[in-house]
This record gives C-alpha cells, structure tokens and sequence, in this order.
C-alpha cells in the first residue's frame, strides 16, 4: 500500500501492519447472478493457524465465496494474501500464491493412482516432474497415505477419497486452505477421523483452514472461529460459543434447517 511519510518527501511502498503476513483478507466481496444478490458487501478475514467455519443455510453463498477467493467467480471488492493485492488474480496464481480449495463435490480422477492424483495438481502449478514427485511422496507421507500410492484412485474406500481429495490440493505447500463440504457424504467414523486430521492441519503445514460444512457438530468441535452467512450478507462472526447463540443465526438456521437450529441452539452441546 502507498503511504506518504512527510510532507513534500517521496510516497513509498510500505507493507500495512493491518494487511501484513499471516491472512487473508476479503472486503466488500459482492456477486450477482442475472439480478440475484449471491454476495452482498461481505467481508471475510482467514489468519494464518487458525480453523474457521464458514456455515449458512442452503444457497447462502458459501460456494461462491470460495470461488470468488479462488479466482474463479468474479467479484467486485478487494483480496490481499498476506499483505499483496491479488484482487482479479486468476486461479492458479492464487494457487501459486498459496489459496487452495476443494470443490463441493469430490473432483478425483478415479482411472489414476493416488500418487497421480497428486502429481497432476502440482504438474498444474507449473512445478517440474522431479520437484513435483519429492512434493507429492511428503503430502502423501503426512497423510499416512504413502502406503496407498499406487493404488488406484476409483477403488478407494470413501473416506480415504476425501482424504486424497484434500492431500493433492496441499503439494508444495499451502498458506489458505479453503474445504467446500469436506464431510458430506462420511458416516460418523469416517467424520470423526476427518475432524482428527483437520485439527492437525493448520499445524501440519503452517496454514489457515476454512471449512464450509452442514455438519454443524463437527464444525463446533473443530472451528476457533465462526461466520455466519444467509441470502449472501454476513449475519455473525466470532467466537462459536457466542456465535451459537446468536438469535439471527439460529432462526436463520430453523427456518431453513430445523436438526442445524437445534444444534445451534442448544445451550450445553
Ligand atoms: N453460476 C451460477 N449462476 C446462477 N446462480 C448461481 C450460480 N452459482 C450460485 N448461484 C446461486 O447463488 C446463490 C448462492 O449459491 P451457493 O452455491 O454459493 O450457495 P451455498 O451456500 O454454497 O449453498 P449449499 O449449502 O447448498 O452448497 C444460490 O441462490 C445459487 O442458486
Ligand atoms: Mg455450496
């Protein structure tokens, strides 16, 4: 950012503590869709460290904001990743710059081995065959997936899917790792065990996590931070404790979905 120090003397590029190092930042993010207000003034900040749960009724704009943080939905308002402006930046040089998604339904290629999987996301970033397979044999490692590296992608159980479908978008490294729904379709086990790997996860690999998730009791026992979003504006945001309570977010959650109202609501939970 341009600040002016004295005046009459040089405008300098200084970083501003404000939009240093360590987050990502979104403001006054809207989207429309043929007259739909998808997104409407919304701001969102992701910290490096940190879980953050991205939660709202069906059609609240959850997925949209992903793809507008991703670079594929454009999108008036303003992106900085760690202190740089990448505000209209394309999808690989967010990739590049460390912002990586999953999409809301699983994207693997079933016919390709598990280490393949991996390596094409890294061959997409434009990485060489060497580095990507060092990169690609380190995320599989960390997963406890090394074991399954040549086996074929199509014939994995569902849960060790999803769990590849999250590996392969962390080859060399990611700052921001946005999950669009990464429990759907998991049975109470398989959720349970994707909650013990996503804790690790801001650890693991020195990032911030955001998770989109209906799953709400999962979402409670994993996030530090909650936000809350309906008909594509912001109702909530903070601590989930507090958030859960929120009279707004619970009765935007009973008059879509009653089971996450009650989740909500419930005082001791
Ligand atoms: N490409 C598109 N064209 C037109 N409308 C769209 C498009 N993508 C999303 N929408 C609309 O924008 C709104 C927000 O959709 P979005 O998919 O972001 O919701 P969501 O919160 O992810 O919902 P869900 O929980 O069902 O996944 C919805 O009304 C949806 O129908
Ligand atoms: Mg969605």
């Amino acid at each position: 950012m341009l600040t002016r120090s004295e005046p009459g003397t040089r405008i300098q590029e200084r970083p501003d503590p404000e939009e240093a190092a360590g987050r990502l930042r979104a403001t006054g993010i809207s989207v429309s869709f043929a007259g739909l207000r998808a997104l409407d003034d919304v701001d969102l900040e992701l910290r490096s460290g940190e879980i953050l749960g991205l939660i709202g009724p069906n059609g609240a704009g959850k997925s949209t904001l992903v793809n507008t943080l991703t670079g594929f939905q454009r999108c008036t308002g303003r992106l900085v990743v760690d202190g740089v402006d990448m505000t209209g930046s394309s999808p690989p040089r967010l990739s590049r710059s460390g912002v990586r998604r999953t999409f809301q339904n699983v994207r693997l290629f079933p016919a390709m081995t598990v280490y393949e999987n991996v390596e094409v996301v890294g061959l997409g970033l434009g990485m060489g065959h060497r580095k990507v397979r060092a990169l690609a044999e380190d995320v599989l490692d960390r997963f406890g997936m090394s074991h399954l590296s040549a086996t074929s992608a199509g014939s994995l159980p569902y849960g060790i899917e999803r769990r590849l479908g999250i590996a392969r978008i962390l080859v060399g490294g990611a700052r921001y790792v946005l999950l669009d729904e990464p429990a759907a379709g998991l049975n109470e086990d398989e959720s349970d065990e994707l909650l013990e790997l996503l804790t690790r996860l801001p650890e693991m690999f020195s990032c911030g996590l955001m998770v989109i998730e209906h799953d709400l009791r999962l979402i409670m026992r994993l996030c530090h931070r909650l936000q809350v979003i309906d008909h594509g504006r912001v109702l909530a945001v903070g601590d989930p404790a507090i958030v859960r309570r929120d009279p707004a977010v619970v009765e935007a959650y009973l008059g879509h979905d009653r089971a996450g109202g009650e989740v909500l609501g419930a005082a001791d939970r």
